[in-house]
């Protein structure tokens, strides 16, 4: 058995900043209720006519990653790319990567685990260097959500939360025991799966149905979101998949130096931070300047924490994430 670690870190967003005043001339919403509600103050959303999608955005994060490792891109033997927002319906981002990036024709495979899509990206890529089939798996989150959502009073409740961007991580095979990824722990609910959806296009609501109604008012191309439901689902999932994670290692939440939530939403990571009794320089948040950007959020996030130096050498990392399905995950590091 090899072992596995982090050895490149990037994240993308685009320049274009949409603050909730903004919003507020698109749609019936104020500053005073996204911030209070959400903590979120601005995100980036894709300007028109940008070159930006998922697969730019991920190819751009992932190249500053790549370089941090210290690699090119010949060293790439794997790529896992979670999005929700892929630029084609199929085939997946992983491969647009490839190209982009002028990998060698390696295997590229697409995780569609929404929020969730960076922790289970991340432990496939783990186990792919712990069993020792590749040395260095190139994992990418990245979301263009902007283009897909209700920019009118009818889709506030949802479109006010996400922002778009990429982040991406180098995972590669290390000699040394001591340090790297320790374990990773992924679960999943389906019962759940339509309170926080994307219903069509799909096979149960197909492109000649949905044209032959021609429904100016169909929301199933929009996302939904049970707002209320998922959060109350949100804050237990987190305590017990970290608290799994810890246990498996015998750590306990005193020993966490740095816990990167994904970004859903500012009083989630507060009540889980409070529940874990973690100081507010053990936790990193970013949902104020981007929002929610889905798969990338951890990956943003954790790049920003590791340029700031708040991620340091031999440090326990803990990382977390739920979301759409529902499914929710976590990942301890020793830095
Ligand atoms: O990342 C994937 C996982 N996602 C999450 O974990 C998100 C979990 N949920 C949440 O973050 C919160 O539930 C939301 C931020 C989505 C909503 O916050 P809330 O405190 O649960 O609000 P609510 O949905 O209960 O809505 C409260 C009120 C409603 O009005 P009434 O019925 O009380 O008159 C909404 O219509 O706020 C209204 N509202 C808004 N008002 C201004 C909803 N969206 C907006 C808006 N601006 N953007």
């Amino acid at each position: 058995m090899y072992n596995s670690k982090i050895t490149g870190l990037g994240y993308y967003v685009p320049d274009n900043v949409v603050t909730n005043d903004d919003l507020s001339k698109m749609m019936d919403t104020n500053d005073a209720w996204i911030q209070e509600r959400t903590g979120i103050k601005e995100r980036r959303w894709i300007k028109e006519g940008s070159e930006d999608t998922s697969a730019v955005m991920g190819a751009k994060a992932a190249r500053i990653a790549i370089e941090r490792a210290g690699l090119t891109s010949e060293d790439i033997e794997f790529v896992v790319f979670a999005t929700l927002s892929p630029d084609y319906y199929f085939p997946g981002c992983g491969v647009q990567i490839q190209e982009m990036l002028g990998l060698k024709t390696v295997g590229a495979l697409d995780v569609r685990n929404q929020c969730s899509g960076f922790i289970y990206a991340l432990s496939v890529a783990d186990k792919f260097v712990k069993t020792g089939d590749y040395k260095n798996v190139l994992v990418v989150g990245a979301e263009f959500h902007s283009g897909g959502l209700d920019k009118t009073t009818r889709g506030r409740g949802v479109t006010v939360i996400f922002g778009d961007g990429a982040g991406a991580a180098v995972i590669s095979r290390t000699e040394d025991n001591t340090k790297g990824i320790l374990s990773t722990h992924l679960h999943s609910e389906g019962k759940h799966a339509e309170e926080l959806t994307v219903l069509a296009p799909s096979i149960r609501h197909w492109v000649p149905e949905i044209m032959e109604a021609n429904d100016k008012n169909d929301e199933s191309y929009f996302p939904y979101m049970n707002g209320t439901f998922v959060f109350k689902h949100a804050v237990v999932r987190f305590i017990e998949v970290i608290s799994e994670g810890l246990q498996a290692n015998n750590l306990s939440a005193e020993d966490i130096n740095m816990f990167i939530p994904h970004q859903a939403n500012l009083r989630i990571s507060q009540f889980v931070q409070k529940k874990l009794r973690l100081s507010d320089d053990e936790v990193y948040n970013n949902i104020m300047k981007y929002g929610n950007t889905t798969a990338a959020s951890i990956a943003i996030a954790l790049t920003e924490a590791w340029e700031q130096g708040k991620v340091k050498d031999n440090d326990i990392v803990v990382l977390a994430a739920f979301g759409s399905g529902f499914t929710w995950g976590s990942v301890i590091i020793r830095w």
